[in-house]
């Protein structure tokens, strides 16, 4: 479904990500892992329209990477950035609705999106009319989560959902992205928490200093202690 081929972005000299090769199957669960400024964000972003790069990255075939933000949202890829960022003064309700700014004519499939979306999130339904501002932490990131997949995404990028977040809370999100996983979506998942993307993933790449540094089915790279001491921090 997305298969990004030998894509370099850099920030004027800095070269974050260099040659990287990553493909995600439709269905698949994909997880790209690595330490502090290995280069995940910058992939990411690349690969949703808002950085300039080399390379190429295609989706259901079709060339995208020079595409706009915009139009990459049009043709299905939705991100959850780790900025987390929500509208703070519109409700609960509201920033759903603007997840839904692909498809703004189908008024009938956004009130079914967004019994969905209570169902899988009923916190989100009970703080319908609350300033998104004023949601915790963990409910932002599931506000944020539910506002992307109201576009109907055929593919969720989702950028260190488990960030910042207490363990609990932690658990709740990881269980969130395993249903969604069974929904049938496609997910690129990036993450500084190891343990816990491998054990939803079906494969993973390891990112190190902008390369692709090892990549496998999750379990080889779980089972690989060399890569977590190197890589995922021990
Ligand atoms: N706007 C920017 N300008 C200059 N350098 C940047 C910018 N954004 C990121 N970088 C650099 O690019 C490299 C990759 O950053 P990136 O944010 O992609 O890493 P990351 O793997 O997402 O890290 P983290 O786990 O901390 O989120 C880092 O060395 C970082 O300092
Ligand atoms: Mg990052």
């Amino acid at each position: 479904m997305l298969k990004v081929e030998n894509l370099s972005v850099s920030y004027g000299a800095i070269a974050a990500v260099k040659k990287v090769d990553i493909e995600v199957r439709e269905g698949e669960l994909v997880t790209l892992l690595g330490a502090n400024g290995a280069g995940k964000t910058t992939t990411l972003l690349a690969i949703a329209g808002v950085l300039r790069n080399s390379g190429k990255i295609l989706f259901r075939d079709r060339e995208i990477s020079h595409w706009s933000p915009e139009k990459v949202a049009h043709a299905g890829i939705a991100m959850v950035p780790e900025t987390r960022d929500v509208f703070a003064d519109l409700t609960v309700l509201e920033n759903l609705r603007l997840g839904a700014f692909t498809r703004r004519k189908d008024t009938q499939g956004c009130e079914k999106d967004l019994a969905g979306m209570f169902e899988l999130f009923p916190i989100l339904e009970e703080r319908r009319t609350q300033p998104a501002g004023t949601l915790s932490g963990g409910e932002q990131q599931q506000l944020v989560i539910a506002r992307a997949l109201m576009s109907r995404p055929q593919l969720l990028l989702l950028d260190e959902p488990s960030m910042g977040l207490a363990p609990a809370i932690v658990d709740k999100i990881f269980d969130y992205i395993a249903r969604l996983k069974q929904t049938g979506l496609t997910i690129l998942l990036v993450e500084q928490n190891a343990r816990k993307a491998l054990t939803c993933a079906d494969r993973a790449y390891v990112l190190a200093l902008g390369e692709v540094a090892a990549s496998g089915s999750a379990r080889e790279i779980s089972e690989s202690s060399d890569l977590a001491a190197l890589y995922l921090g021990g």
